[in-house]
Parts: C-alpha cells; structure tokens; sequence
C-alpha cells in the first residue's frame, strides 16, 4: 500500500542517511523515501535487533545504500553521513526492560552511539538531523496528556539514554548551530515491528500468539494505558521534521503519538477480536521502570510541523495484523 504524501518539496535531489534504517521504524521510513523518489537512502544498521529482510526489497535500487555498521564506532558514522542532506537517526538499543538488565549496552549504543551520530552530521555539515527520542522521557511526570515542555525523574537506563539525546541535540542546536529536531515517539507499532525475543512489543507479542492460538503474558492488571501509534503516522512526523521551512520548528522537542489511549486490557481484546478468537490472556507480575499511564498531547507538532496523525487504533491494528497474518502464511 502506497502511503499518503508528507511532503511537498521535491526530494528527488536530496540525500538521506536513516540509521536503524533496518529496523522496525527506519524501514518504514525508507520505504517512504524509496516510494517517492528521494535522490540517495543510504542506510546504516549492525543488524543487532533486525532483519535485513526489511529492506531486501530495495537493496538493489541504485539510488538505495546500505552500510552494515555500528554507530559506536566514530569512523562509520563519519562515513555514513558524507554527502548526506539530512539524517534521520533511529538507531538504538530499544526496550526499558533490556536496559534495566544491561544499562552499559544501552548506554554505548544509544548515549555513546548518539553522541558519535550526531558529531559525524555537525562535521559533515548535513542540513538537518532528526533523532528518534521516547516518551519514557516523562519519566514520573504524574499529569496527562503530556507537554513536551514537561517531564520527570527518569525511570529507566532507557530513558536516561533518551533524555541524554535530548540534551545533547539542544547543545549542538547552541552551540555549533546545528538544525537539529526530536521526536518523542508514543509506542510505535505496525508492520516490520520483530515480535521475537524477549524484548518484543506489546503488539506484535499480542498477534502472534493470537495467530499461534498460545495465550500472552499481560504484565500487571493491565490497566496500565498507552498511546498506541501505527507507523505511517512516525514516518509523518520524520518526513515533516527533516524538510519543514518554519525557522520556529527547528531545535524543538516533538510528542509523536495520536492522542488518544487504550489500556493493555482493551488492547488485547481489540487484537483477539481480528483474529476472532476467544484466547485469554495470562496476568503476571507488573514490570520494573514501566510507567502507568501514557498520553500525548500533539498540540506542537501539529502546529509547528504540520503532524496530523492519520491512523488512529482501529485501523492501524487492523493492517498490522493482516501483515502479521501475512507473515505467518509466507512463512509456513
Ligand atoms: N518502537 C517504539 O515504540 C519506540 C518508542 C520510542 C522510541 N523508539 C525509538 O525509535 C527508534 C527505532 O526503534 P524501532 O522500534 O524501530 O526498533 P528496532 O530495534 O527495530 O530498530 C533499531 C535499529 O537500530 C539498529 N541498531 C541497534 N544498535 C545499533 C548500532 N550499535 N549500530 C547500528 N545500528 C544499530 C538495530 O539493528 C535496528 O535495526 C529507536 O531509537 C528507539 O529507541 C521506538
């Protein structure tokens, strides 16, 4: 399915560098680039959490690069960034529980790794870099929705490493005049997205048991809440802050979310129901650095960047588990 235009300029002579271009999110991007026309997609990914299966369809293209690389090596990340325009920069170690358990790794590759990324595009003098932040930045901040111009204590090695973003991209902005612009995704969720490994997300968790008939872990009573966002509306907000004019939208902090939210519990129900099944999921102890309760307020990107959130939960859970279903019948 070919998505909805987010741009307007002409991007057919513009480089792009997607870090984690691999993953779940930056294919998604890429796919966006490659479908309309953009000059240069040049990739960078080690492969850690994802399958080159997600960009295989364009390796071939002669406008699409790929770099089998590591963000904390400085040298690759000078590389990657020569001859780029801008740079969308995805690459981390995801997940609050693997962070609890391996803070040093989180740290290298999303604080350390960062760092390196965002050195490389000053001294390539790139036009922009946009970097993938997180709404575990808000940390215990207790009000909802949340405004990005409020956040608490972190809760997680995680989201100290995104709050570490966050501050060296302002002092790049000051200091070395960078454009540079976060977004602090709510819960991104769609096709690509790896349900394998312990760390996976809720959502593809959710659909492949349904698919595989095997009950889910729930963590806690499941009432906790989440702003669930499909993709293509990530991929909105990456292609709006990379090329919006609006000198008052650089250097700024963006919620990228649909403002809406859904307990786990309802989650779970919504997914059984696409699959029609009647499976029952299995409630089990709630999960250290977890927050409770998460809503954005996208009131800024969409007045700065012009974000409209297209897919809203019903839809984008009803194409994510047809690409899950999919998935399943290609694989079997
Ligand atoms: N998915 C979400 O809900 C969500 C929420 C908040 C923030 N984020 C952030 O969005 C970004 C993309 O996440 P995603 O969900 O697509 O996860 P993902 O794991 O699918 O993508 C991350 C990609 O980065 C690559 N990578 C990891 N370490 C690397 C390294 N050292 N060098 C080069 N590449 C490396 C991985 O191989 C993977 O392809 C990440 O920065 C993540 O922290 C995601």
């Amino acid at each position: 399915m070919t998505s909805p235009l987010f741009h307007t300029m002409d991007i057919s002579k513009s480089s792009f560098l997607i870090t984690g271009g691999s993953g779940f999110i930056g294919s998604n991007i890429v796919a966006y680039l490659v479908s309309h026309n953009a000059g240069k997609v040049r990739i960078l990914d080690n492969l850690l959490t994802s399958s080159i299966e997600n960009i295989r369809p364009f390796l071939d293209l002669p406008n699409v690069e790929f770099i089998e690389g590591d963000i904390r090596d400085s040298e690759t990340c000078a590389t990657a960034c020569k001859r780029i325009d801008f740079v969308s920069h995805q690459a981390a170690l995801g997940s609050v529980p693997r962070s609890v358990k391996d803070p040093q790794t989180t740290h290298a590759i999303n604080a350390t790794g960062f760092l390196n990324m965002i050195v490389a595009a000053r001294d390539a003098k790139v036009k922009r870099f946009v970097y993938a932040s997180s709404s575990s930045v808000y940390g215990d901040h207790p009000v909802l929705p949340k405004v990005e111009a409020e956040t608490g204590k972190p809760l997680s090695p995680y989201a100290v490493s995104k709050k570490t973003n966050e501050l060296y991209a302002s002092v790049f902005a000051n200091t070395y005049g960078m454009e540079v612009i976060g977004l602090r995704y709510f819960n991104i969720y769609g096709p690509n997205q790896s349900p394998d490994g312990a760390y996976a997300a809720v959502i593809p968790l959710f659909m492949q048991a349904v698919l595989d008939n095997k009950s889910p872990f729930i963590d806690g009573d499941g009432e906790q809440t989440r702003d669930f966002t499909y993709v293509e509306n990530a991929v909105q907000a990456n292609m709006r802050a990379m090329l919006v004019q609006d000198h008052n939208a650089l250097n700024q902090i963006y919620n990228v979310a649909v403002g809406e939210r859904s307990s786990i519990n309802e989650l779970f129900n919504n997914i059984a129901r696409l699959g029609q099944s009647d499976l029952k999921a299995i409630h089990r102890a709630s999960r250290a650095g977890d927050i409770q309760n998460s809503l954005a307020d996208i009131s800024k990107a969409k007045n700065l960047l012009g974000y409209s959130p297209s897919i809203h939960l019903a839809e984008g859970l009803k194409r994510t588990f047809e690409w899950f279903r999919q998935s399943a019948l290609k694989s079997n």
